[in-house]
């Protein structure tokens, strides 16, 4: 019998929810290009490994895996992002007929993505960017999906990526339509900037607890593990109270591991999206930035001789200081999850998306890396609000958690801990909720040596004026 799906790419990702489709009953075929030498046999390999699952086909040439698939064939592409996906598109496009379906679950730039949507709609074939979140436990056992691009296309798929899919707390699938062109990537992006900042946010939390507070590590993973247990918890906060306590032999193996942070891109793409935008970013730009600084190993090494650096360790109360913390952090993922929403909402009003921002909290509730309990609570917020900060429930509490946020800050500043992520969030907080900002000088800076006109506070008609600020310095008498 014809299979109903085809996937591309064989990497973890591809393998990983071949298995899922093929569990939950859709018969599916795989393929991997032969690269002589290199990758060779590796989808049939694939399928004689995995003898237990008879929905499961591997096809090593192009040709057998297209015709067994039932038409319209739906082909998912698991490829690296960038130039492979243009290239396997153009390579597929020939032997594809009107109404076949094409989609990406990569990583994908998703102006690329729209540009893809918008090419192969004018060729009559179905292109669906879609994001793909929790890596292979999650692609293998219930992904978060966000599918994007045609919306026929959607409706043929939806009964398929519904069954694959993680479940939310009602039991209904972690996937939606998102909306048009390479929205569903566009999202997926800003998830994974929400993801940085989220996990360096557990990095400074980390390391103000190590020589801040000088707790051992299962100390710090018990204290975690707490926060869990008091409305904290999340995925990225449960795998670190995990990595906590993994040894290497007599040692930590977190000990052992290189403090140089990699990166792939999408953190990045965030960035640049953010500023074309012009949405205020810095929370989540630091994050990126900490990575970058991390990786410059030796001149930090260098530096930290030259300067003498040493993290101080606090005098004050360890379990005062715990909870201030536990604020801090708490305050710092609302601000993280603002900012993130904020670029999506910004981005859908300028593209028309119509994107559902509660909805897109709901399919992040499970399945995905950035879940939470905070995330289920932003699936009510967001069918209320378009903010974080205006939503009546949290303003006492983010009231109270402000002040334990600055203090960390400059309590970690102070004694030589740099918090990027943390104290961008405090930045970014407070420029939002001050009223006489000091832009006024920038404006008058802009205008004194550049004419670039000012607007007057006392004039509500907004018209641009002019000083000549040099000549009306008052001379000294
Ligand atoms: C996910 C992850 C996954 C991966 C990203 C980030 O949602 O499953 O975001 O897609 O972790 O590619 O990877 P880098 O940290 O290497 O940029």
């Amino acid at each position: 019998a014809a299979s109903h799906i085809g996937i591309i790419g064989m990497g973890v990702m591809g393998k990983s929810l071949a298995l899922n489709f093929a569990e939950k009953g859709v018969p599916v075929s795989v393929y991997n290009r032969f690269v002589e030498g290199k990758e060779e046999y590796v989808a049939s390999q694939f399928a004689e490994e995995n003898t237990e699952f008879p929905l499961l086909k591997g096809f090593d040439d192009l040709e057998g895996f297209l015709s067994s698939l039932q038409s319209p064939k739906k082909i998912l592409l698991m490829i690296p992002a960038g130039a492979a996906v243009d290239q396997q598109i153009a390579q597929l496009e020939s032997s594809l007929q009107e109404g076949d379906i094409l989609i990406d679950g990569g990583n994908s730039f998703y102006e690329d993505s729209n540009r893809r949507v918008k090419a192969l709609e004018e060729k009559g074939l179905h292109f669906v960017a879609m994001g793909v979140s929790g890596g292979e436990e999650g692609a293998r056992r219930g992904p978060s999906l966000m599918p994007s691009g045609s919306r026929e296309a959607f409706d043929i798929l939806a009964p398929y990526l519904q069954k694959i899919a993680a479940k939310d707390a009602h039991a209904n699938p972690c996937v939606e339509y998102i909306g048009p062109a390479g929205s569903g990537h566009f999202i997926k992006m800003v998830h994974n900037s929400i993801e940085y900042a989220e996990m360096q946010a557990l990095a400074e939390i980390y390391q103000l607890m190590k020589y801040g507070l000088k707790l051992t590590y299962p100390e710090i993973s018990k204290v975690l593990k707490n926060w869990a247990n008091e409305g904290l918890r999340s995925y990225l906060l449960e795998i670190t109270a995990d990595i906590l306590l993994v040894r290497d032999g007599r040692e930590y193996l977190l000990d052992m591991v290189l403090d140089k942070a990699g990166q792939k891109g999408t953190g990045s793409w965030s960035l640049t999206t953010a500023l074309n935008f012009q949405v205020p970013y810095s929370p989540l730009s630091e994050a990126v930035t900490a990575r970058m600084l991390s990786s410059n190993k030796s001149n930090r090494v260098e530096l930290a001789e030259y300067y003498g650096h040493r993290f101080g360790a606090f005098a004050e109360d360890k379990v005062i200081l715990i909870e201030k913390l536990k604020n801090a952090y708490a305050l710092t993922r609302f601000i993280n999850h603002e900012v993130g929403f904020d670029l999506m909402k910004t981005v859908s009003e300028k593209e028309g998306w119509n994107l559902n921002l509660s909805e897109i909290a709901r399919i992040w509730t499970n399945g995905c890396i950035i879940r939470s309990t905070m995330m289920e609570q932003l699936v009510g917020i967001f069918k209320d609000n378009t903010s974080i900060f205006t939503t009546k429930s949290l303003k006492s509490k983010i009231k109270e958690m402000k002040l334990d946020l600055t203090y960390i800050v400059g309590l970690g500043l102070q004694h030589s801990h740099a918090l990027p992520v943390m104290s961008a969030a405090a930045n970014y907080f407070l420029s939002r909720i001050t009223t006489d900002s000091p832009a006024n000088l920038i404006q008058a800076q802009r205008d004194y040596f550049g004419a670039h006109t000012y607007q007057r506070k006392d004039d509500p008609s907004g018209a641009f004026f002019h000083s000549d600020w040099k000549a009306s310095v008052p001379h000294p008498s």
